[in-house]
């Protein structure tokens, strides 16, 4: 099909393939079909996504053959609770899905993982295909087959390793997206870039006014480039024992502002990306960015319009740092960064001395000239 993009994920026998074009949703049944797929299934999606794509959805199941049930989820974060969980159990189990049928997820990273610890769990594992929805989830969440819910304790802390057995990212449904949203999956985007490939940071300060405004060509590039990196270092190390702690580049200092300093202020994209120009201040003073380079991703950051700077009272500097330390990449009660040495590549595991910590959150006020 005309502008359609596969990228394989090689993970021996669960291996899949990750669809990128237009018009996918549409093939959602035929897809199914051709991985025979049970005869029933369930599509879990979200209060906001149903209304959009649920009868798209439905009716390409249906007329490949298949059975379908609807299960709703509040749109947002708090579907991610085993209360939720439960109640898809529930569903499932009063419709009479059994071990040959198959769950689909249509919707964001939420819907992607509550959908997926569902399909990871229920009757010990069932199949499931992932329609991500939106940019953050095609080029990231539905990649790499971590699936999860929240505990009130913290995010993600009970889950599963499950891949899905096909994704379809249709790009059409990116255009009902909000845009802040899209800009928070562009910091993502960007991410890929500085950890992995210096040709796709610069094919990005390019055309990123053409990624803005959806143009379905760049599009499918950069998505397909972006999975194809995330399955690259997933396939090399499944497990996150290593080299996927890449991935977490700009993360540290991201989450901890997240869930402290800018709790329910910023999407996570944006906290990212204020995390990505902190860690690039950092990998200046420790492994050797230049200078312009840290210079040109804040840039690019600004251009997507995302925040890249933060002011933190005092006491929102400490609440910062004890997040940090609290965040699970600490071991041995060291924050551990991931710093960039030039464009396109980074180390994991880096120390950093809590003076030059400081500095940098000094240097993330907006007012302070760097
Ligand atoms: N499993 C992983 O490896 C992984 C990686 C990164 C993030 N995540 C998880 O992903 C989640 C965040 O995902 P997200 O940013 O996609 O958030 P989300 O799923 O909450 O989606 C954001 C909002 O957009 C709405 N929406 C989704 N698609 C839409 C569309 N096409 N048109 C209009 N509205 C749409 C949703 O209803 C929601 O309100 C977090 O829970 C995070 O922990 C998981
Ligand atoms: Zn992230």
């Amino acid at each position: 099909m005309a502008g359609m993009r596969v990228v394989k994920v090689p993970l021996d026998e669960r291996s899949y393939s990750i669809f990128i074009g237009p018009k996918l949703l549409n093939q959602l049944g035929a897809h199914c079909a051709r991985l025979r797929l049970g005869a029933r299934c369930a599509i879990i999606t979200d209060t906001q996504v149903a209304p959009l794509y649920a009868q798209a959805a439905i009716a390409s199941l249906k007329s490949a053959g298949f059975d379908t049930l609807l299960i709703q989820v509040p749109a947002g974060e708090t579907a991610k609770s085993l209360d939720v969980v439960a109640r898809c159990y529930d569903e499932l189990a009063r419709h009479r899905l059994e071990r040959k049928s198959f769950l689909v997820a249509l919707g964001g990273g939420v819907v992607g993982d509550l959908a997926g610890f569902v399909a990871a769990t229920y009757l010990r594992g069932l199949p499931f295909v992932q329609v991500p929805t939106t940019l953050l989830a095609q080029v990231d969440s539905s990649v790499g087959g971590k699936v999860g819910v929240n505990l009130k304790a913290g995010k993600n802390l009970v889950g599963s390793f499950h891949q899905p057995r096909c994704v379809l990212c249709d790009l059409g449904t990116l255009r009902t997206l909000a845009p802040r949203e899209f800009r928070a999956g562009v910091s993502e985007v960007i991410k890929y870039g500085v950890i992995y490939d210096a040709t796709l940071f610069r094919y990005l300060e390019r055309r990123l006014p053409q990624l803005l405004r959806l143009d379905p060509g760049t599009l499918a590039f950069v998505i397909a480039r972006c999975c194809q990196i995330k399955a690259e270092v997933v396939g090399q190390d499944e497990t996150e024992s290593g080299l996927r702690a890449i991935l977490n580049f700009g993360h540290s200092i991201g989450h901890a502002i997240e869930n402290s300093a800018g709790y329910g202020r910023y999407l996570h994209g944006e906290a990212i990306s204020i995390g990505q120009v902190a860690a690039a201040e950092i990998s200046t003073r420790l492994t050797g960015l230049p200078s312009v380079d840290a210079a040109r991703l804040e840039k690019l950051l600004v251009a997507a319009g995302l925040p890249t700077r933060i002011d933190l009272s005092t006491k929102q500097r400490k609440s910062l740092l004890a997040a940090m330390k609290l965040d699970k990449k600490v071991s041995a009660g060291e924050v551990q960064f991931v710093l960039a040495s030039k464009m396109g590549k980074v180390l994991w595991g880096q120390r950093v001395p809590e003076a030059l910590l400081h500095q940098t959150l000094d240097a993330l006020a907006p007012d302070s000239s760097r």
